[in-house]
């Protein structure tokens, strides 16, 4: 098993400080940055847009994995693309034509994921798998950081993990919501291959040590 790349979500930062944010992300030994766009329509919180994202791609060297828990996305990816985001994700369950916005991201050449909440299950998304290039594992109800994994959810990452072996198929599985240094490793026995961490990096005074224990052992 190979240590999984970790994520920092900047929701759990100071937003009157992002730069030293990504600063701490870049020093953690984490690969990603991951940005949740939130419009108080999809999910019942508001975050930020685009102009957050453009202003912090200079501050980071890291990988941008900006994940859309908005409404009609299909709008906003162009936006996003420019911004400076390697990754954008959107929720299977605010797309209807989930096919044409998958191809529309991978069209602009930055990787394409798609979501699912905790009610929705892997069968929603088996049509999309080939053309996608992650598939991010809500294990919570999206919408605010600080929330307790819901077990079950981990379930759905095994079954995306047979899938992808049984079909010959090459998406990689993230892992968001409640991890932490003692959910992390039920993630990781589950196949994740990133796991997104809010509380859990922001939250700690030591982020290369909490780096290192939600990598596992090895790491
Ligand atoms: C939840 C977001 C998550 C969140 C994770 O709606 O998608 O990325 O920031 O935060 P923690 O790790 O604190 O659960
Ligand atoms: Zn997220």
């Amino acid at each position: 098993m190979q240590n999984p790349i970790i994520a920092p979500s900047v929701l759990a930062a100071d937003f009157t400080n992002l730069a030293a944010a990504a600063k701490e992300i870049e020093d953690s030994g984490a690969e990603w940055v991951h940005l949740d766009v939130m419009d108080g329509n999809f999910v019942p919180n508001l975050s930020f847009g685009p102009k957050m994202v453009a202003d912090l791609r200079p501050c980071s060297s890291k990988i941008f994995d900006v994940h859309l828990m908005i409404s009609n996305p299909e709008i906003f990816i162009p936006v996003f693309a420019q911004s400076g985001a390697d990754y954008i994700t959107v929720h299977a369950e605010a797309a209807v034509h989930l096919d044409r916005i998958i191809k529309s991201i991978s069209g602009l050449e930055k990787k394409a994921g798609v979501s699912i909440v905790p009610s929705t299950p892997v069968s929603a998304i088996t049509e999309i798998l080939p053309v996608v290039d992650l598939v991010l594992v809500m294990t919570v109800n999206p919408g605010y950081g600080g929330q307790s994994l819901i077990p079950s959810c981990l379930e759905k990452v095994k079954n995306l993990v047979q899938i992808r072996k049984e079909r010959n198929l090459s998406f990689i599985i993230s892992v968001d919501g409640g991890i932490n240094s003692s959910t992390a490793s039920l993630a990781r026995q589950a196949g994740a291959d990133v796991l997104v961490a809010g509380e859990a990096f922001f939250g700690s005074v030591n982020k290369k040590a909490m780096v290192a224990e939600l990598k596992g052992p090895g790491f």
